[in-house]
């Protein structure tokens, strides 16, 4: 992996997290990168070491930490700690929080104390809030709070969108016309969600900002997943995930062995034991 040197994103020399002037480059040159998701410091600091430039303390924490049933219980007070245990644990990563459901929706003064709420308590340093809230961000990015926005599937709007469904195959052009009206407020990317592939790259093609594909296609600037998805954790993943390893398996596995060692009396040995 080479440093940021203006070159690449990756790298782990340079200790210094990464931007989002080092995103819009990374947008001018074609250089394509990973996000994802994490909820707490021992996995932000894994995938920090990985040189995942981008860590998004996701709202998705309400159904693949806390055990909700979706993204719409979670709340600001939640997901605060979990955003502050994510900074801590990475060195290089921009950490981005999500502003969670009732957050940010009534008003721009509203999503404004949000965002002061996660700045000052958390020390993230972006917001992403899904729609097309222009005043909003536009209002975020004048008080210096860089904002991720997210179209597409955007699901905290599940029950008005009838369930997590593909969008956009009829109203394309409604999704081009959000993207872009996010740029002009200021947005310095835009997640892409479950939207056909064409239609993400003809909006990738649309703006000088990046796009963040999950369920969009490959040819998105950026990819992000939620990890338990990413590792293989998660019982039921979306067809949009890729599993690259299968540590549902592997932790069952060690919890299996631990209990039985401990009840045939293996656990602790010599190794473990104090004299
Ligand atoms: O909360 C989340 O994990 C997200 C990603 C799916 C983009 O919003």
């Amino acid at each position: 992996m080479t440093p940021i040197n203006g070159e690449s994103l990756y790298g782990g020399a340079v200790h210094r997290r990464v931007t989002i002037v080092d995103l819009a480059a990374a947008k001018k040159r074609g250089e394509k990168w990973a996000m994802l998701t994490a909820y707490e410091s021992m996995t932000a600091e894994i995938f920090d070491e990985a040189g995942i430039p981008v860590l998004l303390v996701g709202d998705s924490a309400g159904n693949n930490f806390l055990g909700e049933e979706n993204t719409i219980p979670v709340t600001v007070d939640e997901l605060i700690p979990l955003a502050r245990a994510v900074v801590r644990g990475s060195k290089r990563a921009l950490v981005v929080a999500d502003l969670p459901f009732g957050s940010y929706e009534a008003s721009a003064d509203l999503a404004l104390a949000t965002s002061i709420r996660f700045f000052k308590e958390s020390g993230v340093m972006a917001v992403k809030l899904e729609g097309a809230h222009t005043e909003t961000v536009k209002k975020l990015v004048a008080s210096g709070i860089p904002v991720m926005g997210h179209l597409g599937l955007t699901p905290q709007s599940m029950h008005q969108l009838g369930g997590y469904r593909v969008q956009g195959r009829t109203d394309g052009d409604a999704i081009v016309e959000a993207a872009l009206a996010l740029e002009a407020a200021g947005a310095f990317a835009i997640v892409l969600e479950l939207v056909p592939a064409e239609l993400a790259a003809r909006i990738t093609a649309a703006l000088s900002i990046p796009t963040v594909g999950i369920g969009a296609g490959v040819n998105c600037d950026a990819q992000v997943l939620v990890w338990t998805d990413l590792m293989g954790i998660t019982k039921k993943a979306p067809k949009l995930a890729k599993a690259y390893r299968n540590l549902r398996a592997e932790m069952l596995a060690a919890t299996t062995e631990f209990a039985d060692d401990v009840r045939a009396g293996n656990f602790p040995t010599e190794a473990q034991t104090f004299n």
